[in-house]
């Protein structure tokens, strides 16, 4: 709805609510404001936006535009008024700006001096009685240059919600603090960097900026303060308006050296998006702004995490086995001899006998160009990707009850909802910045939260309800609630007569799933089950959450489609602020399986078994195609085992260590005949092969990702390719045409051309349509509509109704016993990527959590006798590892946890071959282990300097009332009001 209000004299049409700042800056015009911004809100602790409303001053940033509102921003009262709150700001901050490594053309402190045409301050600068914190890795904080804008705490407190940052507003001198006094270095800070991205100066600094920006900001300390005294004495004379003239051309120098280029992050699935800061190869900074899954956010691995690129050991040339070893090679001699080696295979053994691996860290284009060339070129659908480690249950789930697999709205539908439930998800640390939303919502806007979960994580411990239920068994409770809906009529009723079929044969699968049952099974008691029932049932709106404590078991796919079910139940599809969202793992983890990547499907999930499709994908490669399925990447292992698959070809997964039962997974590829590994860096799957081929990363290269929220977008090339590495879809080209093959893609936009037209789910797609920041959200029509939210008009079957999908319940595979008598879960952290090949090659991070470790309850570190430090051997059926124990209460009784962040101490040496019994994704949560306590005792795995040790300090915000409410605080504007009567 739009209003009329008038601005300085002239009507303007605003849309009802809009702050003044928004509107003013909408229409093109300016108006001084430090402490807000556009995703934080109105802060209103500076004071230097006053305008005038009816006679009155008032903060233009939380002042709503409303019909009739008269504003003047230009009175002689509200520039008196901005002035006096402005020279506050720079009693707080010396102007250095030509020897500031923020002087960028974007500093807002600057920016406000040349808008109010500041030529000389009233009340002097001075200093704060702290000395800088330069003790995180990551960045430093400079007190002196603080304004107290306070945007840093809003972001920490509300957006983040990490909860670390406050100002001590009752102090004489206030200041940022770190868990109320902390260093950085021992707070609670994640070193997400959100206070860094906010700040309006350079009093929050990435250290990667810090003497790298500026012409002159290199210079040793003593230099450079000579030179802002030098500033400073020739201000009165001069006033800032020269000075300020001078850093302009400062700046502007710098614009040639400074590259600003959009990329998306290669680390999880949320899809953050940002601009990459470069001077030559160092990275400056990462700057998340325009992001649509992200904005301000980042977590650490995407504002910090990027040390991998520049790294000394990046492979920079093929290499070739010669026995134990490796010799360095030519690309035209390693090409010649994969080509000359898969043709041999083939030919003497039959295309399927080669396998093939594309990798969720590559891009759509690259992993359509894989299952091409294993199906046009090679000819076997012999081809997957990791989503079978962890995704493939939940879109079994999906495609069996809703039609897509994929996560069915957007992740502002997560925010919206007025009920969230997560199971088997560590969001905090897995999918850090869809947890801020949660964990926004939760805290400003009442969202409920309950998570279901074997350990106390950072959301369980937030949760309203935090429910931990016996290992494997989340698929017994949740048909039990669902039963419990249906028979307490707390269903949708109308919801699954319109659009819901099998609700009758569902019903019956039921049976057995009674309260009483559930709670023998799961553990969880009566009652406490029923209130799940009731609340699911009392919220208009539920999303569901959910991750590899879902998938990665026996009935993984069956647990996801009970997920599904309930959303049906309960009518909770269709709507915003609804539906189902399988949190995808990597960061392309969607997109390598949506373009192609599978056994049994060529791109947008369209069947190898369609003889229309198959002959769409023929006219168009000029090829006959496979007709039978292929190997999964779990039945490949097994395969070579048996002697059927002689090849293999993977790009860039770590497949020794992070498939299940690494040791086996190991053996099986020393059976190779052949073996081609892809990678950045000589990882540990690389010692098995013949052929290792140097790719580039995702800053190397264009392309596009697809992130959870089916979103895909385009990164774009921030770096030349390494010299000696190149794009992976050069490289798989590059197969293609020495096996004969004459592809000619000269860039990666042109795949996606031929993608959208043999696909239907990205008809639309183009790389026009995703310039800069501009995304699609699949399916993308003919015309270039995408679905942020799936099922608004039906479910995706012929019919257009969903399917309820009976169950039965079998149960977990491996249960400890009383050889093996501990139940071992494992997963990811926040700071490392998985076994961190990429991210323990940045200091900052290796600093801050150097090991892996194995997580024990006090109970029974009390029982064995051991502290955190004591180094342990855990053995299954399947394997051994040594590893030091960390006593923690975020497991429970017999219960471990061990991260995935190491290639030594490798969690999968003790995982098994069980496998989902729909998908073959492993059951890697369904281990059971013996401990022996080892006699050695070391360090604490975890340094104290690590954020868990911190002690967050919540609170609401900034809490600016607080400083209002100090004896020496008055809006400004009273004092040069006077003056300038005079
Ligand atoms: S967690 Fe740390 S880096 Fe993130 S906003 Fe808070 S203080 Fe800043
Ligand atoms: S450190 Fe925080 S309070 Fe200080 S200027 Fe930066 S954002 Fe504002
Ligand atoms: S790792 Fe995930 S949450 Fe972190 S910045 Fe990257 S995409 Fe965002
Ligand atoms: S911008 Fe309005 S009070 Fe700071």
């Amino acid at each position: 709805m739009t209003v009329r209000m008038t601005i300085d004299g002239v009507s303007r049409e605003a849309r009802e609510g809009e702050s003044v700042v928004d509107l003013i800056t909408r229409l093109g015009g300016s108006i001084p404001h430090v402490c807000y911004h556009p995703q934080l809100g109105p802060v209103q602790t500076c004071d230097t936006c006053m305008v005038e409303v009816d006679g009155q001053l008032a903060r233009a940033c939380a002042l709503h535009a409303a019909e009739g509102m008269v504003v003047q921003t230009a009175s002689q009262r509200a520039s008196a008024a901005q002035v006096e709150a402005f020279d506050r700001i720079l009693s707080n901050h010396l102007l250095y700006c030509t020897v500031c490594d923020n002087n960028n053309g974007n500093c807002t402190v600057h920016n406000t001096t040349r808008l109010l045409a500041i030529e000389h301050q009233r009340i002097p600068f001075a200093g704060k009685p702290y000395a800088v914190d330069d003790t995180n890795p990551f960045y430093r904080y400079d007190p002196d240059q603080c304004v107290l804008c306070g945007r840093c705490v809003e972001a920490c407190q509300n957006v983040e919600v990490n909860e670390t940052l406050s100002i001590n507003w009752e102090d004489p001198h206030p200041r940022v603090l770190w868990d109320g006094g902390s260093t950085i270095q021992e707070s609670s800070c994640v070193s997400c960097g959100h206070c860094v991205t906010v700040c309006p100066c350079n009093a929050l600094m990435e250290k990667s900026m810090l003497g790298h920006a500026g012409f002159f900001t290199s210079l040793k300390k003593s230099t450079l303060t000579g030179m802002i005294d030098i500033v400073k004495g020739i201000e009165p004379e001069t006033g800032y308006g020269t000075i300020l003239k001078v850093s302009e051309a400062e700046h502007a120098m710098r614009e040639h050296r400074i590259r600003r280029t959009k990329t998306v992050c290669t680390y999880c699935g949320v899809g953050c998006s940002f601009d990459m800061w470069t001077k030559d190869r160092h990275i400056l900074k990462v700057v998340p702004e325009h992001g649509p899954a992200n904005g301000i956010s980042t977590c650490v691995k995407g504002k910090f995490g990027w040390d991998f690129v520049n790294s000394a050991d990046r492979l920079t040339t093929p290499l070739i086995r010669e026995g134990a070893t490796f010799r360095p090679a030519s690309w035209d001699e390693a090409l010649s001899l994969v080509a000359r080696r898969l043709s041999s295979i083939k030919a003497a053994s039959g295309a399927d006998a080669i396998g093939f691996i594309s990798s969720s860290k590559c891009t759509n284009e690259e992993s359509y160009l894989m299952q091409k060339l294993a199906r046009a070129v090679i000819g076997t659908n012999n081809v997957d990707n990791c989503s079978r480690y962890c995704q493939a249950p939940a879109t079994m789930g999906l495609f069996r009850t809703v039609g897509y697999g994929g996560d069915s709205g957007s992740i502002t539908d997560i925010e919206q909802a007025d009920l969230v439930l997560i199971i088997g998800s560590n969001t905090a640390e897995s999918h850090p910045v869809i947890a801020t939303r949660v964990k926004s919502s939760h805290k400003l806007d009442g969202q409920k939260l309950i998570v279901c979960d074997l350990r106390e994580h950072e959301m369980a411990h937030r949760a309203d309800l935090f429910l931990h239920p016996n290992p494997g068994t989340d698929l017994f409770w949740l048909n039990a609630v669902a039963r419990y809906l249906l028979d307490h009529d707390l269903a949708d009723r109308a919801f699954l007569d319109r659009w819901v079929n099998g609700l009758d044969e569902y019903r019956r699968s039921l049976e057995s799933f009674t309260m009483e049952e559930a709670a023998r099974v799961t553990g969880l008691p009566v009652d406490t089950l029923e209130r799940v029932a009731r609340d699911i049932a009392a919220a208009k709106r539920m999303c569901v959450l959910w991750a590899m404590g879902v998938t990665q078991h026996r009935q993984g796919s069956d647990t996801s489609t009970a997920i599904s079910n309930l959303l049906l139940v309960t009518g909770n599809y269709m709507r915003p602020g609804t539906g189902a969202y399988p949190l995808r793992g990597h960061n392309n983890v969607q997109g390598a399986s949506d373009h192609g990547s599978m056994p049994n499907n060529l791109p947008g999930y369209q069947s190898v078994d369609d003889p229309d499709v198959r002959a769409r994908f023929e006219a168009a490669w000029r090829v006959k195609l496979p007709t039978a399925k292929g190997l999964d990447n779990h039945q490949m292992v097994d395969a070579i085992h048996d002697g059927r698959l002689k090849a293999l070809y993977l790009i860039g997964e770590e497949m020794s260590i992070v498939d299940s039962n690494a040791n086996y997974v190991s053996a099986a590829f020393e059976k190779l005949d052949f073996f081609v590994v892809q990678d950045v860096f000589f990882s540990s799957t690389c010692q098995f092969a013949d052929v290792v081929l140097p790719a580039a990363p995702s800053l190397e290269k264009d392309g596009t990702f697809t992130s959870t929220e089916r979103r895909i977008q385009r990164l774009y090339q921030v770096f030349e390719p390494r010299e000696g590495s190149r794009p992976d879809w050069r490289i798989v080209q590059d197969v293609a045409n020495h096996l004969g093959a004459d592809w000619r893609y000269q860039h990666p936009s042109q795949v996606m051309d031929e993608i959208a037209a043999l696909t239907p789910l990205f008809a639309g797609v183009s790389y026009a349509r995703l310039e800069g920041y501009q995304s699609l959200q699949w399916p993308v029509a003919a015309d270039g509509t995408g679905q942020p939210l799936l099922y608004t008009k039906q479910f995706a079957f012929p019919d257009g109704k969903a399917r309820l999908f009976p169950l039965s319940w079998v149960g977990p595979t491996d249960r400890p016993d009383a050889e093996f008598d501990l139940h071992l879960n494992n997963g990811r952290l926040l700071e490392h990527f998985h076994e961190g090949n990429l991210t323990y090659r940045t200091a900052g991070l290796q600093q801050k959590t150097p090991d892996t470790w194995v997580e024990v309850s006090p109970q029974l570190a009390e029982e064995r006798g051991l502290q955190s430090g004591t180094w342990v051997r855990l053995i299954s059926r399947y394997g051994q590892v040594r590893v030091r124990a960390l006593v923690s209460d975020r497991v429970q009784g017999h219960e471990l946890y061990m991260p995935m962040n190491s290639t030594e101490s490798v969690v999968n040496r003790l995982t098994s071959s069980h496998t989902d019994l729909a998908t073959d994704t492993p059951a890697y949560k369904e281990t059971s282990v013996r401990m022996d306590v080892l006699p050695e005792i070391g360090e604490s795995p975890l340094p104290r300097i690590n954020f868990r040790f911190g002690h967050p300090t919540p609170q609401t915000g900034v809490e600016v009332e607080r400083k209002w409410k100090r004896a020496d605080y008055r809006i400004p504007g009273t004092q040069f009001l006077r003056i300038l009567k005079q």
